[in-house]
């Protein structure tokens, strides 16, 4: 095995090949870049002068070290320009017969001790590696798009991978600064894993009409994505995105990557996203920017409770400048809110207060029979015309309207981040749709952003979220990947402020297993069962790390 990598070659120079080649002549190794034709090559060139040449127009690069890079990279359509390199990385399209293909014509032409690597995002690398007479030193190294920007490549080794031909390649993931996870061969590896069981949950939730695309965006948005779900489908390319969903399917069987039927429609009607101008939105024409409506005088609001939640609803109103007074269970927890606050204001014990309000939110126990009597002794002072709201994600909203005689006013109110600035309104099979309008002009008139969507457990962040998250503790039972590995895969693979694990620890473990026992109760789908392991360190009282 070559000791230490002076050539690299790389086969394709599509959007990730001339991506690699770029990020490896910068690290200043010498590189052969192979095309199948003139003009392939010629775009392949097209692509690392332009990749370089915008680096060089922010100031980024000098042109000077710009041509320095372009000197080191030597194109060639003829694969016997590759057989003085140490190893060579395929990045040809996802087709398995044709990395097969490339990998028999690689066998020939490469050094007996050159490493094969292959830039497959969710193929088989042992059906790849068995195409040759070396399996043994071929390895799966998954950049990410863009690759000079990314910062996760995915190690893959296979059960034949020898430790040599792995260290070869996990040394020069360093050498290129990147963070390197080193996994086993699995349909997806870690990152594609993780994230297309939610697209794909994303778009059948979309599908089914639980919300619309704009909202199911902003929602996830709000948590801190770089992208909403179906913007970042959108950007993939629906084609790829059912191509690997299919791919994780083959191997797993497992439901949650059973491509939504609306992926399958969209890509055989030729709407594959932004590359063809439509897919879930349409790009053809700039998008209309809606003119911000202005927002209505804030509603007098009373808040029922007196935990956390109860205190940032109030704490928020009172920023907004909105009338609002709170209800606590007794005198001495109506003191803690007052000393939460910080400030005075109107409260009490007796639920008389709550009478004039437009808005009247509960945040007590998550217990249906604590909620539903709570809301039977409210609907008797409200006053008629009130929105009534419970900040529920477990508890169907129904459940808790059915115990009022006003079940058209009630609707599920949800803050994922009682801090941040987004308000997810659930309406139920009976909510009246003017009760739905009015609850979305309060809470803009708070503040804060309403997205819509029906009574569902979860609503739109927790039904996404938590199931990816209790996938990351199945992958982690499983000793596929550790911790560490997981989390860094979500970060720099697909730009999650946090990964999985220590996001779990930072919600509470407590909350992603009540989530999953409703989507549970609800769907019957095994994948939200929660994972055997998040029960157990949420029953032993501890958390991940
Ligand atoms: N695009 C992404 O976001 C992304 C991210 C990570 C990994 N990947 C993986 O990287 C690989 C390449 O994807 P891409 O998006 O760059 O595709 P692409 O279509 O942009 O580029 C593929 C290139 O390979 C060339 N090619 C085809 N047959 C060839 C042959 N026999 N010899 C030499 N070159 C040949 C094509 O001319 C083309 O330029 C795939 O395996 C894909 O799954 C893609």
């Amino acid at each position: 095995m070559a000791a230490s990598l002076n050539k690299v070659g790389v086969v394709g120079l599509g959007t990730m090949g001339a991506g690699i080649a770029e990020v490896l002549a910068r690290s200043g190794l010498d590189v052969v870049g192979v095309e199948v034709g003139d003009e392939a090559l010629k775009r392949g060139r097209g692509h690392l002068e332009n990749s370089t040449g915008r680096a060089v127009k922010r100031g980024k690069l000098s042109a000077e070290e710009q041509q320095a890079i372009l000197d080191r990279i030597t194109l060639s359509t003829s694969f016997g320009a590759l057989s003085d390199c140490d190893l060579v990385i395929e990045a040809v399209p996802e087709q398995l017969q044709l990395k097969r293909r490339v990998f028999e014509q690689l066998d020939e032409v490469c050094r007996a001790d050159a490493v094969l690597a292959t830039n497959t995002s969710s193929l088989s690398v042992t059906e790849i590696a068995v195409s040759t007479n070396r399996p043994e030193q071929v390895v799966g190294v998954h950049f990410f798009n863009p690759a000079p920007v990314m910062r996760l490549v995915e190690i893959i080794h296979s059960v034949l991978t020898r430790p040599e031909a792995l260290s070869v390649v996990q040394g020069l993931v360093e050498r290129l600064g990147k963070v390197g996870v080193t996994v086993g061969d699995r349909a997806g590896f870690i990152a594609n894993r993780l994230l297309f069981g939610y697209l794909n949950q994303a778009a059948a939730m979309y599908d089914a009409g639980h919300a619309s695309r704009e909202d199911i965006d902003a929602a996830m948005k709000a948590t801190g994505l770089p992208m909403g779900p179906l913007t970042l489908m959108d950007l993939i390319g629906l084609d790829v995105s059912l191509e690997v969903c299919e791919a994780i399917y083959r191997e797993t069987r497992n439901r949650r990557h059973a491509p939504a039927p609306i992926l399958r429609q969209m890509v055989t009607a030729g709407l594959l996203g932004r590359k063809t101008g439509r897919g879930f939105y349409s790009y053809d024409e700039p998008a209309a920017t809606a003119e911000a409506e202005p927002a209505g005088a804030p509603p007098r609001v009373g808040v029922v409770g007196s935990g956390p939640l109860a205190v940032a609803l109030i704490s928020g109103c009172l920023r907004a400048g909105a009338d609002v007074r709170f209800v606590a269970g007794d005198a001495e927890k109506a003191d803690a809110v007052r000393t939460a606050l910080e400030q005075p204001v109107e409260g009490g014990t007796e639920l008389g207060l709550l009478a004039d309000c437009d808005l009247i939110v509960e945040a007590v126990a998550e217990d249906t029979s604590v909620k539903r009597s709570l809301f039977a002794a409210v609907d008797d002072v409200a006053k008629p015309g009130a929105v009534l709201a419970t900040t529920t994600t477990t508890v169907p909203v129904i459940e808790v309207a059915a115990a009022t005689d006003r079940p058209q006013d009630v609707i599920g109110l949800n803050l994922p981040d009682p801090a941040g600035e987004l308000v997810e309104i659930a309406a139920t099979v009976v909510t009246a749709p003017e009760v739905v309008r009015r609850a979305a002009e309060y809470v803009a008139a708070l503040g804060r952003r309403p997205v819509h969507c029906r009574d569902r457990a979860g609503f739109i962040v927790d039904a996404l979220r938590v199931p990816y998250l209790n996938d990351a503790v199945r992958m982690l039972e499983t000793g596929y990947a550790d911790a560490d590995s997981i989390d860094a895969a979500m970060r720099y693979g697909c730009g999650y402020p946090i990964g999985p694990v220590a996001d779990l620890d930072r919600l509470g473990l407590g909350h992603a297993v009540e989530v999953l026992r409703a989507l549970y109760t609800e769907y019957r789908e095994p994948a939200y069962a929660p994972a055997p392991l998040l029960e157990e360190l949420f029953t032993a009282g501890r958390t991940f790390r």
